[in-house]
């Protein structure tokens, strides 16, 4: 049962709002928007992703032109005991700028105590709350993430006290609901808005849908009507075209994207192009993609024991190799070696082989 009743009353009285927008173009007539005081270049933002959105990653979105980056959840608690792995995966460089930190927890005092610490640590741009995690390890063990979404005068209690413990904008990432008997993302939304945040994110899926099925964009247009702080619409866009079509049939400020990334970071470059000028870019090659996954392993060697830095490249290699022809050995040699000199010769012989055929 849902805990909404004090913020019902609230919620209801908050009008409708027809779209107002954040939008804004610089001298050169590109789009710009804000969140808060935090200027924003476009209207691409790269998602928080948990092993996936660390310094490396987000260096290279913003290589990419990235307008804001959301770097991967940390837990308030882990910040809030010390713990000195969590506290190594602050690490954030001026470059990524602006930059939001994203932090999950149930709890009011050690989420303001995290946000307090990485405020005045990291002095990250914006520090976002993570209120759509359904990985059983936070949502349901730890009541984090989606949970959040079930006890609405939590959601209230938490995002109050983080706005009041920092000196930066607060966002809140959130799903449409934690089932599909439970869609109150409207609700949930306007109550974060009440609390003093100043931008949300919608991923148009429950709780209980995982990353399956196909993301409601509806929900997102309905969030943007309800409230008057920037929307960051979310969920299925893997392609430039996908992103405009999130805009315009939502009203979005600016769309998320998350897994359309993965092995495929010129999506931000072509998405910013797209948006910018309806012209597409052409495929990567695969010397582009070769090169890529060789730059992602330098960035992540400066931030990671080297045979850590290559076993995390496995997944990511997996990603770039989707789509080029003859990989299962490289793949099957790749995933073998924590070699550094090892594993770009494996992707120099991949490229010479490919030329000679
Ligand atoms: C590997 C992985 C890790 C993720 N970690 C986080 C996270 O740390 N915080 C968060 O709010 N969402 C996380 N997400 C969800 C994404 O931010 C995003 O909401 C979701 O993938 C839907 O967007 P997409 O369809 O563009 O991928 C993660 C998703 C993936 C695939």
């Amino acid at each position: 049962m849902l805990q909404a009743q004090n913020h019902k009353v609230l919620a209801f009285l908050v009008p409708k709002i027809e779209k107002i927008s954040f939008i804004y173009y610089n001298v050169f007539g590109d789009i710009m928007w804000k969140i808060g005081n935090i200027e924003i270049q476009n209207q691409v933002v790269l998602a928080p992703m948990a092993g996936i959105s660390n310094n490396a990653f987000r260096t290279i979105a913003k290589e990419m032109g990235c307008g804001l980056i959301v770097a991967e959840m940390v837990s308030d608690k882990a910040i809030y005991y010390h713990n000195q792995k969590t506290l190594d995966m602050l690490y954030m460089t001026d470059f990524e700028r602006p930059l939001s930190q994203q932090i999950f927890g149930s709890d009011v005092e050690s989420f303001t105590v995290a946000a307090k610490y990485i405020n005045d640590n990291m002095h990250p741009d914006i520090i976002d709350i993570n209120m759509g995690c359904p990985v059983p390890k936070v949502a349901t063990r730890a009541q984090a993430g989606s949970a959040l979404l079930k006890d609405p005068q939590k959601v209230f209690e938490i995002v109050k006290a983080v706005v009041n413990a920092v000196d930066v904008p607060v966002t809140v990432k959130i799903r449409s609901g934690w089932d599909h008997n439970s869609i109150n993302a409207v609700e949930i939304a306007q109550i974060c808005e009440q609390a003093g945040a100043s931008a949300i994110t919608v991923h148009g899926r429950t709780r209980s849908q995982g990353y399956s099925g196909k993301a409601d964009w509806n929900i997102i247009k309905k969030v943007k009507e309800s409230v008057s702080i920037p929307v960051i619409g979310n969920g299925d866009i893997k392609s430039p075209m996908d992103a405009k079509r999130m805009l315009e049939e939502t009203g979005c400020d600016a769309i998320m994207i998350g897994r359309g990334a993965l092995g495929n970071p010129w999506i931000i470059k072509d998405t910013i192009k797209y948006l910018k000028d309806g012209t597409l870019a052409p495929q990567r090659t695969k010397e582009e993609k070769i090169n890529m996954i060789k730059k992602h392993l330098n960035y992540l060697l400066k931030i990671r024991p080297e045979k850590v830095a290559i076993t995390e490249m496995r997944t990511h290699v997996a990603h770039y190799l989707k789509g080029l022809p003859n990989t299962a050995n490289l793949k099957n040699e790749i995933f073998k070696t924590t070699d550094i000199e090892k594993f770009n010769q494996l992707l120099d012989d991949y490229v010479s082989t490919i030329e000679s055929n």
